[in-house]
């Protein structure tokens, strides 16, 4: 089957189109024929070492595929499950796929193989964002970077939902209105403005509640600096590269924050939250409340593409590989 893999950490051109075999699901294990496949942010940093992994290795932790094979101990699916995944082990991009029957879930009717591979990363990563890392409420003013990427644009449609006052920033002038269709009530440039001074004339000095910042190095101090007292920042990517000090007297004291970085994984720890934060993801697709649409399609051969674009910020809403 055809895979992509990579030998070494480096640009897209470590992205290499690969004939495998497969191999036999073990005995919890499943083997699923992938349908679609999504991209993430978090592929950029394996693809670079920014997050090592053992190499060689494939690359990509989202898809939706049929179940072809269960391994002799297989008891929560059958053969023709259509099951959505997003964790380890890294492989994705790839025809095949043989996964732990722990981390996948089953696709409800209603919900498409392209949408399905692309919503539950991102989907379980704006649940347990805005539900569970800071659970926001009615009223609050929430202040999210990156607003018209991949998670962004369910976090802001779910936060708008919930009651929020909804804060995104984007890079370019075409990114506003699409931050906009996607719940955000205030869209701010940070390519051409500073987004502090932006933010204040909206919700005043020390005005936000709790801020979401995947953007990372670019934009820490300024997020800290729109936190109200007390207020809550969650750290949880680094597109622009990582925060790797955090200053306790300047960042938290002075303020009295609540600070967090918290990872996909430390919220699906049981198989009970995975399928819980699923579920709710899910339900706010079928209902009507979170809408997604695909924002471009790609083949395997066109991986390094894809990181090209992903990187130079050219994706303006999630984007799917079709093997
Ligand atoms: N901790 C977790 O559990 C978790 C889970 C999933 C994702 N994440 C993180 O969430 C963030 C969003 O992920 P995503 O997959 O949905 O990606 P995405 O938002 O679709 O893409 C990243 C966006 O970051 C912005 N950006 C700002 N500076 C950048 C730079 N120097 N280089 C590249 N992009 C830059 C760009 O938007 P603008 O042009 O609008 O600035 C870009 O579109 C990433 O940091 C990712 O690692 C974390």
């Amino acid at each position: 089957m055809k895979t992509i893999q990579i030998q070494k950490f480096g640009g897209p051109e470590v992205l290499e189109l690969s004939d495998i075999e497969i191999g036999k699901p073990g005995p919890k294990e499943v083997l699923i024929k992938n349908l679609s496949i999504a991209v993430n942010y978090i592929d950029v940093y394996h693809r670079t070492g920014l997050y090592p992994i053992p190499l060689p290795s494939g690359i990509g932790l989202e898809a939706c595929g049929i179940i072809e094979e269960i391994g002799s101990e297989v008891d929560l699916f059958k053969v023709g499950d259509r099951v959505s995944h997003a964790s380890m082990p890294i492989g994705a991009y790839s025809e095949k796929q043989i996964m732990p029957q722990e981390k996948l879930v089953i696709v409800p009717d209603g919900i498409s193989n392209e949408i399905a591979s692309c919503i539950v990363l991102k989907g379980i990563t704006a649940e347990y964002l805005l539900h569970r890392s800071y659970a926001a409420k009615k009223g609050d003013k929430v202040l999210f970077h990156a607003a018209a990427g991949g998670v962004g644009q369910i976090l802001c449609q779910w936060a708008n939902a919930i009651g929020c006052t909804v804060i995104g920033t984007v890079g370019s002038k075409e990114k506003e209105a699409i931050a906009k269709k996607n719940g955000c009530h205030h869209v701010i440039n940070y390519t051409d403005n500073n987004f502090v001074e932006e933010v204040e004339k909206i919700v005043g000095k020390n005005g936000i509640d709790v801020v979401y910042d995947g953007v990372g190095a670019k934009t820490f101090e300024g997020s800290i600096e729109c936190l109200k007292v007390r207020g809550m920042m969650v750290a949880f990517g680094n597109a622009s590269g990582y925060v790797h000090t955090l200053d306790i007297k300047k960042h938290i004291n002075a303020k009295g924050l609540f600070f967090t970085r918290p990872s996909i994984a430390h919220y699906t720890i049981t198989r009970k939250e995975l399928e819980d934060s699923a579920a709710k993801v899910f339900d706010a697709i079928l209902s009507g409340k979170i809408k997604v649409e695909v924002f471009k399609k790609y083949s395997l051969n066109e991986v390094k593409k894809v990181h090209e674009d992903l990187e130079a910020r050219l994706l303006t809403g999630p984007v799917v590989i079709l093997p």
